[in-house]
């Protein structure tokens, strides 16, 4: 009788450009001792030039999918042989599947994980309510199919540059007529209403930029989350707390994309909650 030979862990990665700030090889190295899912995830650079030829050598190692971040998403999406609804209508991919041939799936979970962080780890519906969309970069293109799907009353996306903003809706229009969402573009200058849920998806902290809304956009209560986490979002969550809005960084985002893109790689839902708990603790613990 010859013993089981221990067999490699299934390999993953999250490519980017930087990577070494990256959460996400710590985020699914939890979630597979959860899930007793033996597996192998690394954080890898790949170079401006060459993410196509990264994401094939990786292949060649028998990588079995990978997380991709900025400033590679579009590129993702490009060198998939197969992509999703929601990877079409984003133009940008964060997570790519490799079958047994090579070929490879590009999805996208940053909306699903955006949803998921407001709707179940902050207990706020979207559906019915008024969402306004601050920016329209990537960031901004990658959640709004998921927001339509949740059938807001109407979705708001103003940006510094109104002809993005626009692009956006262009693009979005038939979703959002299916979904029966009212989807509109307004001016940065001279924004008009107010909004039960207010979504951040601008670099504009980055920039050292302001805050680019004005506060009375804010209503008593509303959820003003921000796609950034840590000193980035800070300036943007402060302002919302101080005009009586609650204010939600995007850590929750951060878990709940990666346990998306698990799920879709293992067949198996990770126990994100407990896992942003710990990574906020951890964080916390850090600072
Ligand atoms: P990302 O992938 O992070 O979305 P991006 O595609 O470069 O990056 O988009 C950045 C977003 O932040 C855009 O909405 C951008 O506005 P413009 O389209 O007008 O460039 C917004 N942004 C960046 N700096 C900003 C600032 N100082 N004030 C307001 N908006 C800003």
């Amino acid at each position: 009788m010859h013993a089981a030979q221990p067999t490699s862990p299934d390999l993953y990665c999250v490519f980017g450009h930087p990577i070494g700030h990256s959460r996400s090889p710590w985020i699914h190295a939890r979630f597979a001792a959860l899930t007793g899912q033996h597996l192998d995830y690394q954080a890898r650079l790949a170079p401006l030039d060459g993410f196509a030829a990264s994401v094939q050598a990786f292949i060649a190692e028998g990588g079995r999918g990978c997380n991709v971040t900025v400033p590679f998403k579009h590129e993702a999406a490009a060198c998939a042989h197969s992509v999703s609804q929601r990877v079409q209508l984003a133009g940008a991919a964060n997570t790519l599947l490799i079958d047994a041939q090579g070929r490879i799936h590009a999805d996208n979970t940053d909306g699903l994980g955006l949803v998921a962080d407001i709707t179940r780890n902050a207990g706020r519906s979207l559906t019915g309510k008024d969402v306004l969309l601050v920016g329209a970069g990537g960031a901004a293109a990658g959640v709004l199919g998921p927001l339509l799907e949740q059938q807001p009353r109407s979705l708001t996306i103003c940006n510094r540059t109104a002809a993005r903003a626009q692009a956006l809706v262009d693009s979005h229009r038939t979703l959002a007529a299916q979904q029966k969402v009212e989807l509109q573009a307004q001016d940065q200058q001279g924004l008009k209403g107010d909004f039960d849920i207010i979504i951040n998806a601008t670099a504009a902290s980055l920039q050292g930029g302001g805050i680019p809304i004005p506060a009375h956009v804010l209503r008593p209560g509303s959820l003003a989350y921000d796609m950034m986490y840590g000193p980035a979002a800070q300036g943007f969550l402060d302002w919302a707390a101080q005009h009586g809005a609650q204010p939600r960084d995007g850590l929750g985002m951060l878990v709940e994309q990666a346990a998306a893109a698990f799920t879709l790689w293992r067949g198996i839902e990770p126990p994100a909650a407990q896992v942003l708990e710990e990574l906020r603790a951890l964080l916390a613990a850090a600072a």
